[in-house]
Formats: C-alpha cells, structure tokens, sequence
C-alpha cells in the first residue's frame, strides 16, 4: 500500500452500476475542469487549491518559531476560534498526538504544552472550569478570527486577555498573544497591531473550513510538536494526484462521483464512520466542510458522522433498520499507531478466551467488516477510505482529498460551494436578542415571536 489515502468503493457497488459510475465520472472530470479553470462559482475562495505548494515559506518557518516559544514559556496553550477557525486544528491535534495528551507530563509531550479550545461555545461554566485548568500556571493564547467580530471567540479572548495582563502586565501579555487574522483589515487586526501581538494571516482567498493548511491550523499544530513540513509534504501529494490523475484513479473524483450518485437515488445523509476515537474531531471538521459547502439552495447531503463501535450500540440500530435515508463513508486507519493483545483467563467464565493472543486491532477490523456487511444487508452502502496510519503525511494526504472532494462535488450539485449564506440568519436574531447597535429593528418583532 502507498503512504496516501485510498478510496475503495467496492463494498457499494450492489447499489450501483459501473456505468453509472463511468458517467458520474465524466461529470466529475468536467466539474474539476470547471474548478481549475477558475470561472466557476465562487472562484474568488479558491485559494486552497494551490495551498500545499503555495504558501508563504517566510511566515510558515515564523510559525515554527513561534510554536518554540509557546512550547518554552508555557504549560498550556489556549487555541480561541470557532468553525473554520479552529476545527483543522483539533481535528489534527487528536489524530496525531496519544489520546490523554493534556493529561500527560510536558516531557512525554516532548515539550509540548497542553492544549485546550475555547471560543467554540457560549458557555459560562466551560471558561470557568477551563480556567480553573490553567490555575496559576504560564500560558499563551493563540486568538484566531478571520473577521474579528465573531461573538463566541472575541468575548472569550477578553476574559484570557484580561487574565494573560493581569498576570504578565500589558507588554508581558502581548508576547503570549498570537493572532492568527485577516491580513489588514477587521477588530483583531486593528488590535494586534495596537498592542504589538505576534500576527499570522488568514489568506483572502481562502474561505474558513478550507484553513487547515494556513496559519489557522499550522500554528496549534505545530505547538503541539506536530510535524507541519509532514502535514504539507501529504497534502501536495494528494494534490498531485486530484489535479492531474484520470477518474479511474483519481480518488477525490471517485467519491464525489459515489456521493452525488447516491444523492440522485434518494439517499439525502451521508454519515461519516470512525472506528478511532482519536478521529473524531476528524468527523467533526469533515461535517463544517461538507455542511457549509453544501447546504445550500434546498440542496446538498445532510453529513453525520458517529464512532465505532460505541455509537453501533445505540444510533446503530437507526442505521440497522430504520427510516432508509443514509449511505456511510468508513475512514479505515489501516495500521494503528498502538495496540494490545488480548490475554488468556485460567476460567472462561465470559466466553472470551477464543480472542485470547488475538489484538484490539484484530477484533476492531473484524467488527468494521461485520458492520460493512450488515449495513449493506440494511441497504445501507458503504464506501471505504483507507489511511495507511496516524501521522503527518496522511493527514495532510486526507484533508486535502476532503478538499477538493468537495469542491468537485459541490459543482456537481450546481451550488456554490465556497460561500455560507446561511450561517448569518441565526447571528441576525441573537444580536437583535442581545441588543446590538444596528439591530433594534429586530428586537421587537423576534421577542413577540418568543412570547416575552
Ligand atoms: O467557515 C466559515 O467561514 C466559518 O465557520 C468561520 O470560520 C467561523 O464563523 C469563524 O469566523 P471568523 O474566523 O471570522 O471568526
């Protein structure tokens, strides 16, 4: 097996014909025709698409050095975003460093601080408690907001500055601020530049669930002690391979061209399957990605994901035998970085001695295939992505194929997949709720709607 990522759609293929896939195919060469043209929808966010090759090499070694200086002066390292603005970066953090990471000493870490999100929430009793972590210990703050306006990062990043000028005074704070923002324009950066904090750019071109690759990801990564120069080095080969292979082993086409013929057969979820914790987050970027591509103009696949095996023993059931409405996508970690092996009990008293000498790994594999089979009897198709193992190189081989996966699919559609409409309407009502200048229009009429 190569060190990309596979993509096998073998297992659906009782749900589809070949020629289907042969004419889904050709679409699919035309959408990426379309994509790289640059004329599409759209195409003033298609930055990503050159990303892993052109980035600016000046502020990518400022990001290492960067990472040094949290990993020397501080215990924790508090990452402030929401959506775009930090989903990458969690998502990589736990698919590459052990899964009790924060609760490990700074030494089995290699030096890396612990690592917690905030901004991603409204919750009072989250910071709190998040606070309470960091005690009296030293800490930075990575704040990262492309607008600089977003409620949920910018009123945690005052409490952690207030906290971070308290304990270090106004200068000492600056030096453990990074700002990770728009290059010239909004709050933040008017701030940054204000108070002199370290400042990375979030690229034009470059829309918030496509910033993995950007400084928005690249900087907690690397304070984790992640090997960025890996994560880069993947996501050029995926990109080799999705701009230049043929549909036949091309696999960012194949699963456009999968999902959309599922789509047009009535299927309207797709649900994204893990069977390693340490991939959850992985399925949390991969639902901002495909939701906000897609969802749009009454359009689009409605992506859930869930962790096996735990989830097979309650949504399992859903999935087994209920309303037929989904497809699923397994990301299958080949190799693991970890295992054990099962041991012999002298009495046999739960009927597990037959797995003894056999790895978790082993019992894992045989669960995912069963599930595969099962699903499939429950007309439920499966698709298959292999990754080759937990590391740098396949990470950055796997967003990238996500990536363009979705721009591709996203043409298909006919949608516009690099903008977000949607996600204003909620903003509307709860600024015209909290009474934000501007807004007093609304207050009146949405409180009526409440009853209050
Ligand atoms: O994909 C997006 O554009 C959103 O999820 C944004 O990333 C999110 O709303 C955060 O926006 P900002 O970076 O401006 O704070």
């Amino acid at each position: 097996m190569s060190n990309t990522i596979e993509f096998d759609y073998k297992p659906a293929l009782e749900f589809v014909e070949q020629r289907e896939i042969d004419r889904m195919g050709e679409l699919c060469v035309n959408a990426r025709k379309e994509l790289l043209s640059r004329e599409g929808l759209g195409n003033d966010f298609l930055g990503w698409i050159d990303l892993p090759v052109d980035y600016n090499k000046e502020e990518f070694d400022r990001i290492k050095e960067a990472a040094k200086q949290i990993q020397k002066d501080s215990e924790v390292l508090i990452v402030i975003g929401i959506g775009g603005s930090y989903l990458g970066a969690r998502a990589a953090i736990e698919f590459l460093t052990p899964s009790f990471n924060n609760q490990l000493s700074k030494e089995e870490r290699n030096g890396a601080p612990e690592i917690y999100f905030a901004g991603n929430n409204i919750s009072g009793s989250y910071l709190q408690d998040l606070i309470k972590i960091i005690g009296d210990r030293d800490f930075s703050v990575n704040v990262i907001s492309k607008s600089g306006t977003t409620t949920e990062p910018a009123i945690a990043f005052r409490v952690f500055k207030k906290m971070l000028e308290e304990k270090y005074g106004k200068e000492g704070a600056a030096k453990r601020i990074y700002a990770t923002t728009d290059r010239q324009k909004g709050a933040l950066k008017s701030l940054a530049d204000e108070e002199k904090y370290h400042t990375f750019v979030i690229p034009d071109d470059v829309g918030g669930r496509f910033t993995v690759l950007t400084p928005v990801g690249l900087l907690p990564i690397a304070a984790a002690g992640c090997d960025i120069d890996a994560l880069m080095k993947g996501a050029q080969a995926q990109r080799e391979i999705a701009l230049n292979n043929d549909f036949a082993s091309n696999p960012s086409l194949q699963y456009a061209a999968l999902r959309n013929l599922f789509l047009r057969k009535g299927k309207v979820m797709e649900i994204l399957v893990d069977y390693e914790p340490s991939l959850h987050s992985l399925a949390e970027w991969w639902k901002q990605l495909f939701g906000e591509s897609e969802g749009k103009d009454g359009r689009g696949l409605f992506p859930a994901s869930y962790d096996l095996s735990t989830d097979l023993h309650s949504l399992g059931q859903f999935v087994q035998d209920g309303t037929r409405i989904m497809f699923e996508t397994v990301l299958n970690v080949v190799k693991p970085p970890k295992d054990i092996t099962i041991d012999k009990e002298p009495v046999d008293i739960d009927g597990i001695n037959y797995l003894s000498g056999k790895t978790f790994d082993f019992v894992n594999k045989n669960a995912m295939k069963g599930t595969r089979l099962a699903h499939t009897d429950g007309q439920v198709p499966n698709l298959l992505v292999n990754i080759p193992q937990q590391d740098a190189f396949c990470l950055g081989s796997v967003f990238y194929f996500f990536e363009f996966a979705v721009g591709v699919s996203g043409y298909l559609l006919g949608i516009n997949p690099f903008d977000q409409p949607g996600v204003e309407d909620y903003k509307r009502n709860m600024f015209g709720l909290l009474g934000k200048p501007g807004y007093e229009d609304l207050t009146d009429d949405l409180k009526a709607r409440l009853g209050e």
